[in-house]
Protein backbone atom coordinates (compact mmCIF):
# COMPACT_ATOMS: atom_id res chain seq x y z
CA UNK A 1 0.00 0.00 0.00
CA UNK A 2 0.97 3.56 -1.01
CA UNK A 3 1.75 6.48 1.91
CA UNK A 4 1.28 9.67 1.55
CA UNK A 5 4.19 11.10 3.43
CA UNK A 6 3.11 14.72 4.06
CA UNK A 7 0.02 17.09 4.26
CA UNK A 8 0.25 18.70 0.65
CA UNK A 9 2.13 22.12 1.12
CA UNK A 10 0.85 24.49 -1.45
CA UNK A 11 3.47 25.53 -4.00
CA UNK A 12 1.74 28.32 -6.26
CA UNK A 13 -1.42 29.50 -6.58
CA UNK A 14 -3.69 26.36 -6.86
CA UNK A 15 -0.67 23.89 -6.70
CA UNK A 16 0.13 21.98 -4.09
CA UNK A 17 3.05 19.19 -3.58
CA UNK A 18 2.43 15.59 -2.45
CA UNK A 19 5.51 12.86 -1.31
CA UNK A 20 3.96 9.17 -1.92
CA UNK A 21 6.19 6.45 -1.09
CA UNK A 22 4.87 3.21 -3.12
CA UNK A 23 6.68 0.42 -1.61
CA UNK A 24 9.50 -1.20 -4.11
CA UNK A 25 8.53 1.18 -7.21
CA UNK A 26 11.10 2.70 -9.57
CA UNK A 27 10.06 5.60 -11.40
CA UNK A 28 11.44 6.90 -14.59
CA UNK A 29 10.91 10.20 -16.35
CA UNK A 30 7.51 10.91 -18.25
CA UNK A 31 5.79 7.96 -16.30
CA UNK A 32 2.50 9.04 -14.33
CA UNK A 33 0.36 7.43 -10.88
CA UNK A 34 -2.74 6.97 -10.87
CA UNK A 35 -4.85 7.68 -7.67
CA UNK A 36 -8.01 7.41 -6.14
CA UNK A 37 -9.17 10.75 -4.84
CA UNK A 38 -12.04 9.62 -2.61
CA UNK A 39 -12.74 6.50 -0.53
CA UNK A 40 -16.44 6.27 -2.00
CA UNK A 41 -17.51 6.48 -5.49
CA UNK A 42 -17.01 10.23 -6.34
CA UNK A 43 -15.20 10.96 -8.10
CA UNK A 44 -15.67 7.37 -9.42
CA UNK A 45 -12.69 7.07 -11.22
CA UNK A 46 -8.72 7.05 -10.62
CA UNK A 47 -6.79 10.43 -11.89
CA UNK A 48 -3.15 10.78 -13.36
CA UNK A 49 -0.23 12.44 -12.07
CA UNK A 50 3.18 12.91 -13.83
CA UNK A 51 6.01 12.03 -11.53
CA UNK A 52 7.48 15.75 -11.22
CA UNK A 53 10.60 14.02 -9.06
CA UNK A 54 11.51 10.54 -7.15
CA UNK A 55 14.22 9.46 -5.07
CA UNK A 56 14.25 5.98 -4.50
CA UNK A 57 10.26 4.25 -4.05
CA UNK A 58 9.41 7.92 -3.37
CA UNK A 59 7.78 10.00 -5.75
CA UNK A 60 7.05 13.24 -5.52
CA UNK A 61 4.02 14.86 -7.65
CA UNK A 62 2.55 18.35 -8.03
CA UNK A 63 -1.43 18.81 -8.44
CA UNK A 64 -2.77 21.84 -9.89
CA UNK A 65 -6.58 22.09 -8.56
CA UNK A 66 -9.13 22.49 -10.96
CA UNK A 67 -11.79 20.21 -9.72
CA UNK A 68 -13.25 17.68 -6.99
CA UNK A 69 -10.35 15.08 -7.40
CA UNK A 70 -7.57 17.60 -7.27
CA UNK A 71 -9.74 19.26 -4.44
CA UNK A 72 -9.67 15.98 -2.40
CA UNK A 73 -6.29 15.36 -2.85
CA UNK A 74 -5.01 18.61 -1.97
CA UNK A 75 -7.01 18.39 1.25
CA UNK A 76 -5.53 14.50 2.07
CA UNK A 77 -3.90 13.54 5.46
CA UNK A 78 -0.64 11.92 5.44
CA UNK A 79 -1.01 8.11 5.70
CA UNK A 80 -2.43 5.26 3.48
CA UNK A 81 -3.43 6.34 -0.69
CA UNK A 82 -4.61 4.71 -3.31
CA UNK A 83 -2.47 4.41 -6.12
CA UNK A 84 -1.52 2.09 -9.35
CA UNK A 85 1.62 2.69 -10.58
CA UNK A 86 3.88 4.00 -12.44
CA UNK A 87 2.81 3.73 -15.53
CA UNK A 88 2.77 4.84 -18.52
CA UNK A 89 5.92 4.99 -21.19
CA UNK A 90 8.59 7.45 -20.78
CA UNK A 91 10.88 10.35 -22.69
CA UNK A 92 14.05 9.14 -24.44
CA UNK A 93 16.72 9.49 -22.59
CA UNK A 94 19.74 11.09 -24.53
CA UNK A 95 23.72 11.82 -23.49
CA UNK A 96 25.77 14.62 -24.16
CA UNK A 97 23.26 16.55 -26.25
CA UNK A 98 21.75 20.11 -26.45
CA UNK A 99 18.13 19.73 -25.77
CA UNK A 100 15.60 22.21 -25.50
CA UNK A 101 13.03 21.18 -22.60
CA UNK A 102 9.35 23.33 -23.12
CA UNK A 103 6.62 23.21 -20.24
CA UNK A 104 3.55 25.15 -19.81
CA UNK A 105 1.87 25.62 -16.51
CA UNK A 106 1.97 22.37 -14.29
CA UNK A 107 2.77 20.31 -17.76
CA UNK A 108 6.48 21.65 -16.09
CA UNK A 109 5.98 18.90 -13.54
CA UNK A 110 7.11 15.92 -15.88
CA UNK A 111 9.99 18.28 -17.07
CA UNK A 112 11.47 18.34 -14.19
CA UNK A 113 12.29 15.14 -13.27
CA UNK A 114 13.19 14.48 -16.61
CA UNK A 115 15.80 17.41 -16.97
CA UNK A 116 17.49 15.88 -13.49
CA UNK A 117 17.98 13.01 -15.07
CA UNK A 118 19.23 14.26 -18.46
CA UNK A 119 21.76 16.48 -16.86
CA UNK A 120 23.56 12.96 -14.96
CA UNK A 121 24.23 12.00 -18.89
CA UNK A 122 26.10 15.23 -19.58
CA UNK A 123 23.72 17.08 -21.74
CA UNK A 124 23.29 20.93 -22.03
CA UNK A 125 19.64 22.00 -21.51
CA UNK A 126 17.79 24.89 -22.39
CA UNK A 127 14.67 25.44 -20.46
CA UNK A 128 11.50 27.25 -21.15
CA UNK A 129 8.92 27.33 -18.17
CA UNK A 130 5.82 28.86 -19.38
CA UNK A 131 3.31 29.90 -16.84
CA UNK A 132 0.03 31.90 -17.12
CA UNK A 133 1.85 34.47 -14.12
CA UNK A 134 4.54 34.88 -11.24
CA UNK A 135 2.20 33.60 -8.75
CA UNK A 136 1.13 30.10 -10.86
CA UNK A 137 4.98 29.41 -10.68
CA UNK A 138 6.42 26.39 -8.91
CA UNK A 139 9.69 25.95 -8.21
CA UNK A 140 11.52 28.36 -10.45
CA UNK A 141 14.63 27.76 -8.29
CA UNK A 142 14.67 24.70 -8.69
CA UNK A 143 14.73 24.45 -12.26
CA UNK A 144 16.63 27.13 -12.68
CA UNK A 145 19.50 25.86 -10.74
CA UNK A 146 19.18 22.61 -13.11
CA UNK A 147 19.29 23.95 -16.76
CA UNK A 148 22.20 25.88 -18.28
CA UNK A 149 20.03 28.22 -19.57
CA UNK A 150 16.56 28.94 -18.32
CA UNK A 151 13.79 31.29 -19.90
CA UNK A 152 10.56 32.50 -17.86
CA UNK A 153 7.59 33.67 -20.13
CA UNK A 154 4.24 34.55 -18.36
CA UNK A 155 1.30 35.46 -20.48
CA UNK A 156 0.74 38.64 -18.33
CA UNK A 157 4.85 39.62 -18.02
CA UNK A 158 4.83 39.39 -14.55
CA UNK A 159 7.64 37.16 -14.46
CA UNK A 160 10.68 36.44 -17.27
CA UNK A 161 9.25 37.19 -20.42
CA UNK A 162 5.26 38.25 -21.56
CA UNK A 163 3.93 36.59 -24.32
CA UNK A 164 4.09 32.33 -24.92
CA UNK A 165 6.80 30.00 -24.79
CA UNK A 166 6.51 29.41 -28.37
CA UNK A 167 7.87 32.94 -29.33
CA UNK A 168 10.71 32.43 -27.29
CA UNK A 169 11.41 29.18 -28.44
CA UNK A 170 10.87 30.19 -32.18
CA UNK A 171 14.45 32.44 -31.46
CA UNK A 172 16.12 30.07 -29.45
CA UNK A 173 15.31 27.02 -32.94
CA UNK A 174 15.82 29.19 -35.35
CA UNK A 175 19.48 30.40 -33.38
CA UNK A 176 20.50 26.57 -32.25
CA UNK A 177 20.10 23.28 -33.72
CA UNK A 178 18.88 21.55 -30.63
CA UNK A 179 19.39 17.81 -31.09
CA UNK A 180 15.89 16.77 -29.40
CA UNK A 181 12.76 18.86 -28.04
CA UNK A 182 10.63 17.46 -25.30
CA UNK A 183 7.43 19.51 -24.07
CA UNK A 184 4.63 19.17 -22.20
CA UNK A 185 1.66 21.66 -21.69
CA UNK A 186 -1.43 22.73 -23.41
CA UNK A 187 -2.25 21.07 -26.79
CA UNK A 188 -2.00 24.02 -28.59
CA UNK A 189 1.48 24.55 -27.24
CA UNK A 190 2.92 21.25 -27.95
CA UNK A 191 1.19 21.46 -31.80
CA UNK A 192 3.22 24.67 -32.23
CA UNK A 193 6.32 23.16 -30.45
CA UNK A 194 6.21 20.99 -33.08
CA UNK A 195 5.57 22.71 -36.14
CA UNK A 196 8.64 24.87 -34.90
CA UNK A 197 10.98 21.83 -34.36
CA UNK A 198 13.98 21.79 -36.65
CA UNK A 199 12.98 18.67 -39.20
CA UNK A 200 16.13 17.02 -38.05
CA UNK A 201 15.40 17.26 -34.32
CA UNK A 202 13.57 14.55 -32.87
CA UNK A 203 10.27 16.02 -30.65
CA UNK A 204 8.64 14.39 -27.92
CA UNK A 205 5.58 15.23 -26.26
CA UNK A 206 3.24 14.22 -23.04
CA UNK A 207 -0.29 14.45 -23.73
CA UNK A 208 -2.39 15.06 -20.54
CA UNK A 209 -6.24 14.59 -21.92
CA UNK A 210 -8.61 12.89 -20.19
CA UNK A 211 -7.93 9.34 -18.82
CA UNK A 212 -10.82 7.03 -17.53
CA UNK A 213 -9.52 3.45 -16.91
CA UNK A 214 -5.86 4.90 -17.26
CA UNK A 215 -5.13 1.07 -17.68
CA UNK A 216 -5.77 0.58 -21.65
CA UNK A 217 -9.41 -0.82 -21.29
CA UNK A 218 -11.92 1.82 -21.44
CA UNK A 219 -10.70 3.95 -25.24
CA UNK A 220 -10.85 6.89 -23.37
CA UNK A 221 -7.81 8.80 -23.78
CA UNK A 222 -7.87 8.15 -27.88
CA UNK A 223 -5.02 9.84 -29.62
CA UNK A 224 -5.43 9.95 -33.21
CA UNK A 225 -2.00 9.52 -34.83
CA UNK A 226 -0.76 8.87 -38.08
CA UNK A 227 -0.38 5.15 -36.83
CA UNK A 228 -3.90 4.46 -35.99
CA UNK A 229 -5.72 5.34 -32.94
CA UNK A 230 -3.54 4.90 -29.90
CA UNK A 231 -4.11 5.20 -25.72
CA UNK A 232 -2.26 7.61 -24.43
CA UNK A 233 -2.14 5.59 -20.91
CA UNK A 234 -0.87 2.86 -22.16
CA UNK A 235 1.14 3.93 -25.56
CA UNK A 236 1.94 6.66 -24.24
CA UNK A 237 1.56 9.37 -22.52
CA UNK A 238 5.23 10.19 -24.60
CA UNK A 239 4.51 10.61 -28.18
CA UNK A 240 6.28 11.76 -30.85
CA UNK A 241 4.84 15.02 -31.72
CA UNK A 242 5.11 15.11 -35.42
CA UNK A 243 2.84 11.56 -35.25
CA UNK A 244 -0.12 12.91 -33.79
CA UNK A 245 -2.76 14.23 -35.80
CA UNK A 246 -3.25 17.17 -33.63
CA UNK A 247 -6.33 18.44 -35.60
CA UNK A 248 -8.20 15.57 -34.37
CA UNK A 249 -7.27 16.06 -30.71
CA UNK A 250 -10.29 17.02 -28.93
CA UNK A 251 -10.79 20.21 -27.13
C1 LIG B 1 -0.67 11.48 -18.21
C2 LIG B 1 -1.26 12.63 -17.43
C3 LIG B 1 -0.48 13.29 -16.51
C4 LIG B 1 -1.00 14.35 -15.77
N1 LIG B 1 -0.19 14.97 -14.87
C5 LIG B 1 -0.70 15.94 -14.10
C6 LIG B 1 0.12 16.56 -13.10
O1 LIG B 1 1.30 16.23 -12.93
N2 LIG B 1 -0.45 17.52 -12.31
C7 LIG B 1 -1.76 17.91 -12.50
O2 LIG B 1 -2.23 18.79 -11.76
N3 LIG B 1 -2.55 17.37 -13.44
C8 LIG B 1 -2.05 16.38 -14.24
N4 LIG B 1 -2.86 15.80 -15.17
C9 LIG B 1 -4.25 16.26 -15.30
C10 LIG B 1 -5.07 15.69 -14.12
O3 LIG B 1 -5.14 14.30 -14.25
C11 LIG B 1 -6.47 16.32 -14.12
O4 LIG B 1 -6.35 17.69 -13.85
C12 LIG B 1 -7.33 15.66 -13.05
O5 LIG B 1 -7.67 14.35 -13.45
C13 LIG B 1 -8.59 16.48 -12.82
O6 LIG B 1 -9.36 15.81 -11.84
P1 LIG B 1 -10.49 16.57 -11.01
O7 LIG B 1 -11.36 15.53 -10.43
O8 LIG B 1 -9.88 17.56 -10.09
O9 LIG B 1 -11.24 17.41 -12.12
P2 LIG B 1 -12.62 17.04 -12.83
O10 LIG B 1 -13.73 17.29 -11.85
O11 LIG B 1 -12.52 15.72 -13.47
O12 LIG B 1 -12.64 18.16 -13.93
C14 LIG B 1 -12.70 19.56 -13.57
C15 LIG B 1 -12.62 20.38 -14.84
O13 LIG B 1 -11.36 20.19 -15.47
C16 LIG B 1 -11.51 19.64 -16.76
N5 LIG B 1 -10.47 18.60 -16.91
C17 LIG B 1 -10.34 17.46 -16.19
N6 LIG B 1 -9.29 16.73 -16.58
C18 LIG B 1 -8.71 17.42 -17.59
C19 LIG B 1 -7.61 17.17 -18.44
N7 LIG B 1 -6.83 16.07 -18.35
N8 LIG B 1 -7.34 18.10 -19.40
C20 LIG B 1 -8.09 19.21 -19.54
N9 LIG B 1 -9.14 19.50 -18.74
C21 LIG B 1 -9.47 18.61 -17.79
C22 LIG B 1 -12.92 19.05 -16.78
O14 LIG B 1 -13.49 19.12 -18.07
C23 LIG B 1 -13.67 19.99 -15.87
O15 LIG B 1 -14.04 21.16 -16.55
C24 LIG B 1 -2.36 14.76 -15.96
C25 LIG B 1 -3.15 14.10 -16.89
C26 LIG B 1 -2.61 13.04 -17.61
C27 LIG B 1 -3.48 12.31 -18.59
S1 LIG C 1 -7.87 5.67 -19.97
FE1 LIG C 1 -8.94 3.83 -20.45
S2 LIG C 1 -7.84 3.10 -22.18
FE2 LIG C 1 -6.69 4.83 -21.55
Amino acid sequence: MAILLNSPEQVADEHFMMKIKIPGASFFPGQFINIKTSEGTDPLLRRPFSIFDAEGDTATIIIRVIGKGTELLSRMEPGEINVVGPTGNGFTMEENKNLLLAGGGVGNAPLFYLMKELKKRGNRITYIYCSRSASYLFYPEMYEKLADEFIITTDDGSAGVKGFATDVMKDKISAEGYDRVYCCGPDPMMKKTTSLTHKNSPVEVSVENYFGCGVGLCVGCTVDTVDGYKRACVDGPVFDGRKILWENMPD
